[in-house]
C-alpha cells in the first residue's frame, strides 16, 4: 500500500457548497453537545465527493474548522480510513481487497490486471479514467476476491471478469450510478 501523504499539489481553498454546508449542520445536530467531532466521517465523506473523489488538505482543515477540532486530529482520521483519498484519482477507483479471503482467492491475479491496465498502484490513468489501490478486507469476504469501485461491490471476481469490467467501464467513461 502507498503512503498515506496529502499530495504535493493542493488547492488553494475548499468550503462546502450551500446545500453541503447545510446538509453538514444536520449531521453534526444528530450528536450530543461537546460531542459535534464526532460527525467528521461523514463531513470528511461529503468533502472528498464534492472536491471529485480526494480529499485535499483545506477540505480536510475546512472540516476540522466546523467541527472545531485541531486539523491534525482531521487529517489523522482522513489518513486512517482507506476510504478517503488524499490524492487525485482516477474517475473509476478500484479499490481491491487484499486481505486473507481475497488473497487465498486470486486477489493477486487482480492486482496484476490493475497494474497492466491502469499503471502503478496511486497513478491515475493518462486517460484519467482509473486509478487503483489495495486495501484491507472490504467485509465481504463470502464473495472473495472483492473491489469495490466507487459504492459499488463485485464480487468473486476472476481476472477475465475484472478485464470486461474495466473494458464496460471504459466505454462508459462515467462513474457508477449511486445505489
Ligand atoms: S478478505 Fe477480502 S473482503 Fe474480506
Amino acid at each position: 500500500m502507498t503512503a498515506r501523504l496529502p499530495h504535493h499539489e493542493q488547492p488553494d481553498h475548499f468550503a462546502f457548497t450551500k446545500d453541503n454546508a447545510a446538509w453538514a449542520k444536520t449531521q453534526i445536530a444528530k450528536y450530543p453537545k461537546g460531542r459535534e467531532a464526532s460527525a467528521i466521517l461523514p463531513l470528511l465523506w461529503r468533502a472528498q465527493e464534492q472536491h471529485g473523489g480526494w480529499l485535499p488538505e483545506p477540505a480536510i482543515r475546512h472540516v476540522a474548522e466546523i467541527l472545531n477540532m485541531p486539523p491534525m486530529r482531521a487529517l489523522e482520521v482522513a489518513s486512517f480510513y482507506t476510504m478517503f483519498q488524499l490524492s487525485p484519482v482516477g474517475r473509476h477507483h478500484l479499490q481491491l481487497c487484499r486481505t486473507i479471503s481475497c488473497w487465498l482467492r486470486g486477489a493477486e491475479a487482480l492486482r496484476e490486471i490493475c497494474r497492466a491496465r491502469i499503471g502503478e498502484e496511486g497513478a491515475v490513468s493518462t486517460d484519467g479514467l482509473f486509478s487503483w489501490q489495495e486495501v484491507e478486507c472490504l467485509g465481504a469476504c463470502v464473495g472473495a476476491p472483492v473491489a469495490q469501485i466507487g459504492e459499488v461491490y463485485h464480487e468473486t471476481l476472476t481476472p477475465e471478469a475484472l478485464e470486461k469490467l474495466i473494458d464496460a467501464l471504459a466505454r462508459k467513461g462515467k462513474p457508477d450510478a449511486r445505489r
